[in-house]
């Protein structure tokens, strides 16, 4: 991906913010995170325009394809809860096993797909906050960047 689409952030106190009390939700759901069988837990936290912040966590399954991604349990419980308002910045964190420190985190293809779908349900594009390498975190500016090329309603 092309740097000017990306920004890497050394720190967490060098967020601005409102990337903090964003990235600060999603560390907070973690403690929700249902993931008994990866033990990899995920949180994602969902801002909408009016600064409503719905968070999602991951959601497994002894049969593992019912499972679900927490950005898709976040994105879902927008979807019914304030469908017409628009979202404007998702923070994604994980952390693996016993760890406590956050470790790095980027969506899964399948999640990339649903907050596509998302971004088609309104005009302006969002953008994606998740912990990456070390302490830094990354934001990516517009969330269709995560997905080029990708499948629509006008592909159909
Ligand atoms: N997972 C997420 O919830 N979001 C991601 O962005 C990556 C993967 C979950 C799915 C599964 O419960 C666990 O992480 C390990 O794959």
């Amino acid at each position: 991906m092309e740097q000017d689409k990306y920004t890497i952030i050394g720190q967490f106190d060098e967020l601005v913010e409102s990337d903090k009390s964003l990235a600060q939700a999603a560390m907070d759901a973690l403690r929700f995170s249902y993931a008994p069988y990866s033990t990899f837990h995920v949180a994602a936290a969902i801002r909408l325009a009016d600064g409503t912040v719905i968070t999602g966590v991951n959601q497994e399954n002894a049969s593992s394809p019912a499972g679900l991604c927490a950005e898709q349990v976040a994105l879902y419980r927008k979807g019914i809860e304030f469908p017409e308002k628009e979202i404007t910045q998702i923070a994604i964190v994980a952390r693996s096993g016993d760890k406590q420190d956050l470790v790095p985190v980027s969506p899964c293809g399948n999640c990339r797909q649903v907050m596509v779908e998302f971004l088609h349900r309104q005009e302006p594009n969002y953008s994606i906050l998740m912990k990456w390498e070390g302490k830094s975190w990354i934001k990516i500016h517009q969330v269709d960047s995560l997905l080029p090329f990708s499948f629509t309603a006008k592909s159909r």
